[in-house]
């Protein structure tokens, strides 16, 4: 994360000190209990003798996100002595209803990462080396490299003024072939989807790694495209350590991402399409299943999600806040009310001027 803002000499600007604040609240130690951190952490020294040096020199913190419940659920996991699902038994089954849930998609598929339920999405909507995916420069290299290893190339496209997501209108203007869209929901702020769909017939992946509970204009980030893909690796507000999740309406696209990764019990009980079911002798023979471990923690960790929400909206309004009084130079992105921002957690402490917009995103 970075909260960190400076003016350039380039620019003209006077240089200003550099404002800093705290990370979000720790997730709670249980997922049952409250939040106990009020969102007023921010410290910001005497500005006139600050100038040209960081004025808070203490570490993040960095609280264990993982509380009692998910203690318990490890080891009622460990108890029953089964930490390998090949099929779609019960601790596999309560992550992926937990997300359809979540995202009212009909579908729910789990992985071992974000980055092969990316793969998986992109294999499922059919791109491949025929056409480019395009996809955001404003993203983690995850989202790149998944639509090499789905056997296309990425095509850049420009991102909006006032947000870090792809813009609807350089779609509309892309020169080339595509065969879909990649569009990340990054630090949280939900792409526009309905923009999006609107300029372009191919289909949609959201890349939701850094949204989960996201809502864009009523409607979970997840649900609006052909699929949405989900991290669930240790930095993402909900963890299970490391994980992805797949979700989709499109049954065509359920399937076709559950041949690459799953056991071939799996594809023997779920695979209707007749183009499909010879897969269920063997796959794609990729080992994509998510670890039972995994899904126990980051069924866990759902729940305690609009807690971690609402502390990182806190914490945001705080730096806004902070931002404001130095006359900072940036703008944040504005969401209206019927959507909602979906909370990350703290990934760093080391500011990175090029992520000051959307790094103040997130905070
Ligand atoms: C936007 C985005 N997409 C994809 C990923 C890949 O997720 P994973 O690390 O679970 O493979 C990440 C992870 O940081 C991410 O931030």
């Amino acid at each position: 994360m970075n909260c960190a803002s400076s003016g350039s000499p380039s620019t003209g600007r006077t240089a200003r000190p550099v404002p800093t604040c705290t990370a979000p609240p720790a997730t709670p130690p249980s997922t049952s209990s409250p939040l106990t951190r009020t969102p007023k952490q921010v410290t910001v020294a005497d500005r006139s003798s600050t100038a040209g040096r960081q004025v808070v020199a203490i570490p993040f913190p960095r609280t264990a996100k993982y509380g009692t419940a998910e203690k318990e659920a490890v080891c009622a996991a460990l108890e029953d002595g089964h930490l390998s699902d090949i099929d779609r038994g019960p601790r596999i089954a309560a992550i992926e209803d937990a997300f359809t849930a979540l995202t009212g998609a009909q579908h729910a598929l789990s992985f071992n990462s974000g980055t092969a339920s990316l793969h998986a999405a992109l294999h499922g909507v059919g791109a491949g080396p025929h056409a480019g995916v395009v996809v955001s420069p404003m993203t983690w290299v995850s989202a790149i490299t998944a639509v090499l290893q789905a056997g296309s190339y990425p095509v850049f496209c420009d991102i909006e003024q006032t947000s870090p997501n792809l813009s609807a209108d350089s779609l509309a203007h892309l020169p080339g072939t595509y065969s879909a869209v990649l569009a990340t929901h990054a630090w949280g702020i939900p792409a526009r989807m309905d923009d999006l769909a609107d300029v372009t017939k191919l289909p949609i992946v959201e890349d939701c790694s850094h949204a989960h509970g996201a809502v864009y204009r009523g409607r979970p980030v997840g649900s609006w495209g052909a699929a949405g893909c989900f991290s669930l690796q240790e930095s993402k507000s909900v963890s299970g350590g490391e994980g992805g999740v797949m979700t989709t309406s499109d049954r065509q696209v359920y399937e076709r991402a559950l041949t690459l990764g799953h056991h071939p019990r799996r594809l023997d009980r779920e695979l209707t399409l007749a183009s499909l079911r010879p897969m269920a002798a063997s796959g794609a023979a990729y080992k994509f299943r998510m670890p039972v471990l995994s899904a126990v923690i980051a069924t866990e960790q759902l729940r305690g999600l609009p807690g971690r929400m609402k502390a990182a909206e806190a914490n945001f309004a705080t730096l806004c806040e902070v931002l404001a009084s130095f006359d900072a130079p940036i703008t944040v992105p504005t969401l209206d009310e019927t959507s909602v921002r979906g909370g990350t957690a703290p990934r760093s402490s080391s500011p990175s001027a090029s992520m000051t917009l959307s790094g103040c995103g997130t905070c």
